[in-house]
């Protein structure tokens, strides 16, 4: 008997542990994992370094001519964008800051979830985002909105860039999130917010395994139902 395979899109602000519990769900099941944050900051990315002023229009135009590629290569999901591995030059800070702009953009938004469609409609795909459950994959079997308080968001996101040698401040992270979710839950095209079917769930002192176990369980039992 082959196991029927899921689409199970995780939702929810900056920082609440989306994209940690997103991979290890899929690692679990054996699924792919879809960023769909990483292809916004891959379309920002392009558009800066083409020196591009970013207008509605113009950003448009890049999302619709860039390719926007995942592998899974020496143990890590990479990012590519047109064949060139950009995997961490879209976390840089300029990137962050302009991100939100670019992705407000509807036709931004129009050439990136009909790239994320193509990559979702076979199933066994766990895939990441704002508007996955709402707009982009709307028939998903599972639909989980993460939250957590935007002092704990900022205190995850200071200790991974200290890891990763980016210099970090934590009273200017907790601002930047803040107006990041205003921005993200008040544009005019897919604003934040969960599906109606979405389970919400509060990750706000508890641990990454005990998240990724409530969602593997529910997922599970999905499957099985078959
Ligand atoms: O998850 P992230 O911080 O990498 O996302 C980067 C930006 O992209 C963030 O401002 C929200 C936006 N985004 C979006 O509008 N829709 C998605 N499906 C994913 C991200």
């Amino acid at each position: 008997m082959t196991l029927k395979k899921i689409i199970i899109a995780i939702d929810g602000p900056a920082g609440a542990g989306k994209s940690t519990i997103a991979k290890k769900v899929a690692a679990s099941l054996g699924y792919a994992y879809i960023d769909t944050g990483a292809m916004y900051r891959a379309v920002t990315l392009s558009c800066l370094t083409a020196g591009l002023s970013l207008t509605e229009s113009a950003a448009t135009q890049m999302a619709q001519g860039i390719k926007i590629s995942f592998r899974y290569e020496d143990g890590r999901n990479q990012v590519y964008l047109n064949d060139h591995e950009v995997t961490d030059a879209i976390r840089s800070l300029e990137v962050s800051r302009n991100v939100s702009q670019v992705s407000a953009y509807g036709g931004v938004r129009t050439a990136m979830v009909a790239q994320q469609r193509k990559m979702g409609k076979n199933g066994g795909i766990v895939m990441d985002g704002r508007d996955i459950g709402t707009v982009v994959l709307p028939d998903a079997e599972l639909k989980i909105f993460l939250i957590a308080s935007v002092d704990e968001r900022a205190e995850r996101r200071y200790k991974e860039n200290i890891e990763k040698g980016i210099p970090a401040d934590l009273e200017t992270l907790k601002k930047e999130i803040a107006e990041r979710d205003y921005k993200d839950s008040h544009r005019e095209v897919s604003p934040l917010k969960p599906a109606e079917d979405a389970i919400t769930f509060d990750t706000t002192g508890v641990s990454i395994e005990g998240v990724v176990e409530f969602i593997q369980e529910k997922a599970k039992k999905i499957i099985d139902k078959g």
